[in-house]
């Protein structure tokens, strides 16, 4: 075999590789990504060599020297990867042997690419995690700011599609700020499980070199090292779990944008989004379409998919490392890159809406939209429930065959329907009464919204 094709682990290989096979089992193409975080493992992993004195000082520092000197060489451009290298970690590792010789050939010891993907992953992921939980929050303030400057605006909220009952716009907004607040809760728990280090595993079944996984661990700013080091090598659990919430937040931008498309239509033009957030039709000169949301919408499927991948990817697999692990890698950076890219453009796009208020105040009022406070208001009389939810049945029934409006009709109108309605039954037809009355905890009502606002604004989560 030439010295050329000669891999780290050629020893007991009588031939070379295949040239196919080298293409088909690389993963440098995309796994390069993870060359900070490899380099740093490996900075740690060195220096708790020493420490133990498992390697000496001097090739230490010529380690050091030369992941450093490699790690500048990267960020320059400098270093080329090729499939034969198949992964960053052997890549770094062969760039390593080439520069400082010997001395580079103790950087593996005690560890395993198994073990060492793992922290890279880990690695990278805590970091995203982080930006990612900054990006949610970031979201969250634009929204509680927007409920602000919307204080006064009430829409029909909607059941089934079906306008059911008036809401205060805040309200609406303030919903998904809540969806957004458990997802970031959702992140940092899964912060907590990646944060853990498997440095030392090696293999499968750890080491018996003198390692101190403990002061790697604190070299890393890792709380924790794993405890069963074949469980390190074989689980992406912690994979899944960050595309899983990546899911759900997905899911909850991408109905948030489903509304305002709807809400941007003709047909209920209740927002307008600034000519800066729409694109125009090639052949429709009229057109004003809201492209943004519909591909936070349909990026949402694509996250959904790296979701499937992994967790079908995972399924049965053989205890402990097999080679299919690497299809983890390319659905997390892409989820994370779609993450990344919708959070911001939806946070950008929230400045760029206009609500039209009274649009949305004038289909509030209308459709019956008050009828349950009407229910309401004849218990409130003393009428039980079910007796009151029919007979405003049978009212708005009345009010359609006659083509009228509840607040149309006369007391003595009222009255047919019910000897319990008084004059007073007007006041609850008006929809900023419908709103202010919702007073239960979590309801509507201007005051309790305003007050959920301001704990917002206080940190009183
Ligand atoms: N590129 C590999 C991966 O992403 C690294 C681990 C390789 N380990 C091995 N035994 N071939 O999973």
């Amino acid at each position: 075999m030439s010295e050329k094709k000669k891999k780290p682990w050629s020893g007991r290989f009588r031939g070379a590789t295949d040239t196919l096979v080298e293409e088909f089992t690389a993963s440098v193409h995309f796994d390069k990504r993870l060359y900070r975080y490899d380099i740093e493992g490996s900075l740690a992993h060195v220096r708790m060599l020493a420490r133990q004195k498992i390697i000496a000082k001097k090739d230490e520092k010529l380690i050091v020297s030369g992941l450093k000197e490699i790690l500048k060489d990267i960020e320059k451009g400098y270093l080329v990867f090729r499939p034969e290298d198949e992964d960053i970690h052997m890549a770094i590792e062969k760039a390593l042997i080439e520069r400082i010789g010997e001395a580079g050939g103790k950087l593996h010891t005690g560890r395993s690419r198994n073990d060492q993907v793992s922290l890279d992953v880990r690695l990278y992921l805590r970091d995203e995690l982080r930006q990612i939980g900054e990006m949610v929050a970031h979201v969250k303030t634009a929204l509680a700011g927007l409920a602000g400057a919307e204080e006064k605006t009430i829409l029909p909220g909607y059941t089934h599609m079906q306008k059911a009952q008036p809401v205060l716009l805040p309200h609406y907004l303030l919903a998904y700020w809540e969806m957004l607040d458990r997802d970031e809760q959702r992140l940092g728990e899964c912060h907590e499980r990646v944060n853990v280090m498997p440095l030392g595993s090696a293999a499968l079944a750890g080491t018996s070199l003198p390692i101190d996984r403990e002061y790697t661990a604190r070299l890393l700013g890792f709380p924790r090292v794993s405890r069963n080091s074949m469980d390190a090598v074989s689980d992406r659990d912690f994979i899944a779990e960050f595309v899983f919430a990546a899911s759900l937040l997905m899911m909850h931008l991408s109905r948030f944008c489903e509304d305002l498309i709807i809400w941007s239509t003709d047909e209920f033009r209740f927002v307008e989004f600034s000519d800066a957030f729409t694109t125009g039709s090639s052949i429709m000169p009229q057109k004003k379409n809201p492209d943004v949301a519909e591909l936070i919408r349909g990026k949402t499927g694509r996250v959904y998919g790296n979701l499937v991948a992994l967790l079908t990817m995972m399924k049965s697999l053989p205890m402990t490392y097999n080679r299919d692990l690497q299809e983890d890698k390319e659905p997390l950076f892409d989820t994370v890159d779609t993450l990344k890219g919708c959070l911001r453009i939806f946070r950008e796009m929230l400045g760029n809406l206009k609500f039209n208020r009274d649009r949305m105040w004038e289909s509030a009022s209308t459709g019956f939209s008050t009828a349950t406070d009407v229910v309401e208001y004849l218990v409130r009389k003393g009428v039980p429930f079910r007796e009151a939810h029919a007979v405003v049945g049978r009212l708005v029934l009345h009010c359609i065959d006659k083509d009228k409006d509840m607040d149309d009709l006369t007391l003595e109108e009222f009255r047919k329907f019910h000897r319990r309605f008084g004059k007073d039954v007007y006041t609850c037809l008006g929809v900023e009464h419908a709103v202010n009355s919702k007073r239960s905890p979590g309801g509507t009502a201007r005051e309790l919204v305003l007050k959920r606002l301001k704990d917002i604004a206080e940190g009183k989560i």
